[in-house]
């Protein structure tokens, strides 16, 4: 089929890249110049696994870049809006862009087409595209707006496109509905997965995926109820971690626990320092809102809220309890982005934390696989004081009163712990990810504090004698 994809961000860069490994013609259309010269030049802007070899398959064959929205759509029969879709201050999604689209491609609209919204966008926006593309003069029969939310994780986009959960499409007409099976039908029929050059499929992804029709407004919902429901799931154990600390229990143990109760599932158990990135943080923000607009007061999202702020502040606490003030303190900070696998630092968890230990005055030497470039020109804007980045994980760590690993990537969770235990100053690794068996930690020498699990704490003589020799 023939698809335009409105935006080249993160969402439909990605889109645009699988439609075409799909087989589909794809025109993808973004008003920035610089952003379609660095793509045409073969440049891939974010950090996303198998993304630069579909891009760099496709490039000048089934993918072509444009600024010209109009020109994308009449070419097309499907166009994605797949633009931004930022909170306001009042934590409401910023519709302006889709708005934009949706008066634009009005005018090019020159046979049946079905308009996709593909942003994260609260309900009822499909009717909201309907009337803009309607009142722009376009004959209401001449196209359908239909409803595709994405569930696509960063660092693994690809994957959880090509092998999704479910596919869902809200659309209320029978020939968008139809055009839409189209789309999709290289998932849904297997054709896809037979391929030489499918990306390949994940553990235990299920194929083919089931692709669920709904109405649009139904659609709408589900996306904004799926991640509410996710980081809920997140607060959850984090709460529960936070209860497991004061008993002595193991979170871990205890979420294998209930997650083998197939009702709920072990998926988003992981305690931690929180859940951050583009999207739950916002959509949770949208979805209270929306409720408010049609007279729900959800209080449970709130309370999401609230829990996954505190647990930020209470890993604070806890690098404040063991290594007492915190002024001058030399902390080896491994993680900057907002979870593993992305060069993403969007309301990021660990890079909060790092600005508030800079203003209590500790001295950071921080690592990230990919973020840092991100990082050094988020925190250049605040302050710069205080921050140096280094160029692996145990040249962070060196001369460190004490370690924090604040981002799960793969990475963090292999080091050489004899080679990190030589770096550091004092043995001490707060892991605000669980990264590690504390028993492995204390082995090799550590004193161990992680989350919703008892520390494993080295004698404070040894500790003190560690020091010693290391500064003789
Ligand atoms: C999330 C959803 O998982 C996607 O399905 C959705 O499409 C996407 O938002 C979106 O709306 O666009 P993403 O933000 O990329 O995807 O990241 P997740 O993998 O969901 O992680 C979100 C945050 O939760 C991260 O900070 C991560 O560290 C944290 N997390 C995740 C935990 O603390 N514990 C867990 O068990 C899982």
């Amino acid at each position: 089929m023939r698809i335009a994809v409105v935006g080249s961000g993160y969402v439909g860069l990605v889109t645009g890249a699988c439609f075409a490994d799909l087989g589909h013609d794809v025109v993808l259309v973004d008003n920035d110049d610089k952003k379609l010269e660095a793509l045409n030049n073969g440049e891939v802007p974010i950090h996303e696994k198998f993304l630069p070899e579909l891009l760099q398959r496709h490039r000048d064959g089934r993918i072509k870049f444009s600024g010209d929205l109009q020109a994308a759509t009449r070419a097309s029969e499907i166009v994605f809006i797949a633009v931004g879709t930022p909170p306001t201050e009042s934590g409401d999604a910023d519709m302006s862009y889709v708005e934009s689209v949706a008066r634009e491609i009005s005018g090019a609209i020159d046979g049946y087409k079905v308009i996709v919204e593909k942003s994260t966008v609260p309900v009822y926006t499909n009717e909201w595209i309907r009337t803009i593309i309607t009142r722009n003069g376009t004959n209401p029969e001449l196209f359908e707006v239909a409803s595709n939310p994405e569930f696509l994780r960063e660092g693994s986009a690809v994957t959880d496109f090509l092998y999704p959960d479910r596919i869902v499409v809200g659309v209320d007409g029978e020939r968008a509905a139809k055009m839409m099976r189209e789309v999709y039908s290289p998932l849904t029929s297997g054709w896809y997965y037979g391929r030489a050059h499918a990306i390949p499929r994940p553990d235990k992804a299920q194929i083919p995926p089931r692709l669920i029709i709904t109405s649009a407004q139904s659609a709408e919902i589900i996306k904004h109820a799926s991640n509410a429901f996710l980081a809920m799931k997140i607060s959850f154990v984090n709460a529960v971690a936070s209860i497991c600390e004061s008993v002595g229990a193991n979170v871990e143990q205890v979420c294998d626990g209930i997650g083998t109760d197939s009702r709920i599932g072990p998926r988003f158990l992981k305690p931690g320092i929180g859940y951050g990135g583009s999207c739950f943080p916002k959509d949770l923000l949208a979805f209270r809102a929306v409720a408010k607009e049609v007279g729900y007061d959800f209080r449970l999202l709130e309370e999401v809220i609230r829990i996954n702020e505190e647990q930020r502040r209470r890993f604070l606490r806890k690098v404040r309890s063991v290594l007492w003030t915190l002024r001058g303190k030399r902390l080896g900070v491994l993680g900057l982005a907002f979870k593993g696998g992305t060069d993403d630092i969007r309301e990021s968890p660990a890079l909060l934390l790092v600005q508030e230990l800079m203003r209590e005055g500790c001295k950071i030497c921080a690592y990230d696989p990919a973020a840092m470039d991100r990082a050094k020109e988020a925190i250049s804007q605040v302050n710069c004081n205080g921050i140096e980045f280094a160029g692996d994980p145990y040249q962070a760590a060196k001369g460190a009163d004490a370690v924090l690993i604040l981002t799960e990537w793969e990475e963090f969770a292999t080091l050489d712990l004899d080679e990190l235990r030589k770096a550091v100053k004092y043995p001490i690794v707060l892991d605000g990810r669980n990264l590690y068996d504390p028993a492995t930690m204390m082995a090799h020498g550590f004193s161990y504090y992680s989350v919703g699990r008892p520390p494993a704490i080295k004698q404070e003589a040894q500790l003190a004698r560690v020091a010693k020799r290391e500064h003789a």
